[in-house]
C-alpha cells in the first residue's frame, strides 16, 4: 500500500534565494509534488544565478515567479495573490542576505514582499537556511535567526557537514526529503503540545557467541513511525532503538541499544521524565544463559551444543509498575499470528497496562503498511489498513485522548 499523500490538497509557494543548495531545491520541489502538494515557485534573481526558472517550471508544472512587477497575476499584484492561495511559504534555501532581510521586514523584491504580506496565522512560513558555516555561525545571523523565530518563522535544519565551498560545518541545507517531511510535520495537529512520550523501537538482539545472535522478525518501522507522528505531534520524544537501520525522525531523541537488558537499561531512567510510554520493541523472550567470549566451533561429533536460555525482563511491565509519580502512561503492542483481540486483551490484564495495540504479526514484518486493533478497558477499535505512518498519527491522537495530561 503506497502512503497516503500527506500534502494532498495543500498548495505550497516554495521560494529560492541565491545559494549552490538551489539544486536541491529542484528536488524539494518534485518531492512535495510526489507527496500530493502544488507547487509555486518564486525565485530571487540570485538564485536565478544557481538554477533556471526553466527547471523549476518543468518541475512543478507552473511559470515561476520573479519580479514583484510581473503582470500575469491579474491583480498585478503577485505578491499578494500568490500568498494569499498559498497553504504554507518554504524557502529553500535561505540565504544568509535573505534571512537578513526577512528578520528586517524588508520589501523590495518579490519573495521577501509576499513573505511579509502573507496572512500569518493562516500561512506558515519555513525557513531552510544554507550558507557557509562561518557565515552562519556569525552574530549577525544568528540574530536574525532569533528574530525570525521570534516572529514566527519555523527554521529547518542547517545539517552540518561537507560544504559546497570545501569547508565542513554546520550550515547545509536540508537533504529535500527531509524538507518535505517538516512540511507534512507542519500541517499534522499539534494533539501532544507540550507532552513528552517515550517509545521502544525495532528487535533486540541477544548473543550467544561473537558472531551469533538470538533475534526477533522486527523492522522497527512501526516504532519509528510512532517516534515520528508524535514528534510531528508536538511532543518532546526520546526512542530508544534496537539494532535497525532506519533514519532518526526529526526532532526525535534515540538512544541505541542492542540487548533486551540494554533496552531496559535504557528505558528505566527515561520513563520517570515521559508522561507516555509506547513499547513497540519486539523484545527477545530469552537470551543465552550465559556468554561466550570467542565463536563456538563445532567439535566434529555431529551434536549441536546445548543452547541454555534465561528470560530477559519484560520491559514494558517493569514500567507499568513503577510508582505512581514516576510512571508514565503506558501502551503495549501485541504482535501475534492467531486470536489477536484474545491475546491482546490477556497482556492488557497481564501487563497491567490501559491499552494495547493489536497487530497480526507475520502479516506486517518488514511491510510499510498494517492493521491496528486498539483494545482497552472499553472495548475495541480497529484503525483500518494504511501505510504506518497513517496509522501511527492515528494512533497518537487516540492516545492523547486517553492519556490524562500531567498538567490536567
Ligand atoms: N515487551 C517488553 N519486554 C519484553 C517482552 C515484551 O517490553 N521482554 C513488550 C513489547 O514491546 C510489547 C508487549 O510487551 O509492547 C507485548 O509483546 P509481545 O512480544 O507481543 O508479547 P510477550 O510479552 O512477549 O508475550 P508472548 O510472547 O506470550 O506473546
Amino acid at each position: 500500500m503506497s502512503p497516503t499523500p500527506a500534502l494532498r490538497g495543500k498548495h505550497i509557494v516554495l521560494g529560492l534565494s541565491g545559494g549552490i543548495a538551489c539544486y536541491k531545491a529542484a528536488e524539494l520541489a518534485r518531492a512535495l509534488g510526489r507527496a500530493g502538494a502544488s507547487v509555486q515557485v518564486v525565485m530571487t534573481e540570485a538564485a536565478e544565478r544557481f538554477i533556471t526558472p526553466m527547471t523549476m517550471q518543468a518541475l512543478t508544472g507552473r511559470p515561476v515567479f520573479t519580479s514583484t512587477w510581473d503582470a500575469r497575476e491579474a491583480s498585478a499584484m503577485p505578491h499578494i495573490a500568490l500568498g494569499r492561495e498559498a497553504d504554507a511559504v518554504v524557502v529553500a534555501p535561505a540565504s544568509a542576505d535573505f534571512i537578513a532581510r526577512l528578520a528586517q521586514g524588508r520589501a523590495d523584491e518579490l519573495l521577501s514582499l509576499l513573505c511579509l504580506a502573507r496572512p500569518a496565522a493562516a500561512c506558515p512560513l519555513l525557513v531552510a537556511p544554507a550558507m557557509n558555516r562561518e557565515m552562519w555561525a556569525h552574530p549577525a545571523t544568528q540574530r536574525n535567526v532569533a528574530q525570525i523565530i521570534a516572529d514566527g518563522a519555523v527554521v529547518l535544519g542547517p545539517a552540518a557537514g561537507d560544504q559546497a565551498c570545501g569547508e565542513v560545518g554546520e550550515g547545509r541545507m536540508l537533504e529535500a526529503q527531509e524538507l518535505c517531511d517538516a512540511v507534512e510535520a507542519a500541517f499534522q495537529p499539534k494533539w501532544l503540545a507540550g507532552r513528552s512520550l517515550l517509545v521502544t523501537a525495532g528487535p533486540t538482539y541477544e548473543a550467544i557467541d561473537p558472531v551469533r545472535g538470538i533475534t526477533n522478525r522486527s523492522s522497527g518501522k512501526m516504532g519509528f513511525a510512532v517516534a515520528r507522528a508524535a514528534a510531528e505531534a508536538g511532543a518532546r520524544v526520546t526512542l530508544v532503538a534496537g539494532p535497525v537501520h532506519l533514519a532518526t525522525p526529526q526532532g526525535v531523541r534515540r538512544i541505541d541499544v542492542r540487548s533486551a537488558e540494554q533496552m531496559l537499561a535504557a528505558v528505566l531512567p527515561e520513563a520517570p521524565q515521559h508522561e507516555i510510554f509506547v513499547a513497540t520493541a519486539a523484545v527477545a523472550d530469552w537470551r543465552p544463559a550465559r556468554h561466550t567470549e570467542h565463536k563456538v566451533k563445532k567439535d566434529g561429533s555431529g551434536r549441536a551444543p546445548a543452547l541454555e536460555l534465561t528470560e530477559n525482563p519484560d520491559i514494558l511491565a517493569t514500567v507499568a509498575r513503577l510508582p505512581m509519580g514516576q510512571r508514565p502512561w503506558c501502551v503495549g503492542f501485541a504482535a501475534e499470528s492467531q486470536d489477536l483481540v484474545r491475546h491482546a486483551r490477556d497482556k492488557l490484564v497481564r501487563k497491567g497496562v490501559p491499552l494495547i495495540v493489536a497487530n497480526l504479526g507475520p502479516a506486517t514484518f518488514d511491510r510499510d503498511d498494517n492493521v491496528l486493533v486498539l483494545v482497552d478497558a472499553q472495548g475495541e477499535r480497529e484503525l483500518p489498513g494504511a501505510d504506518k505512518l497513517t496509522l501511527a498519527r492515528l494512533l497518537v491522537q487516540e492516545i492523547a485522548a486517553r492519556a490524562p495530561s500531567a498538567a490536567a
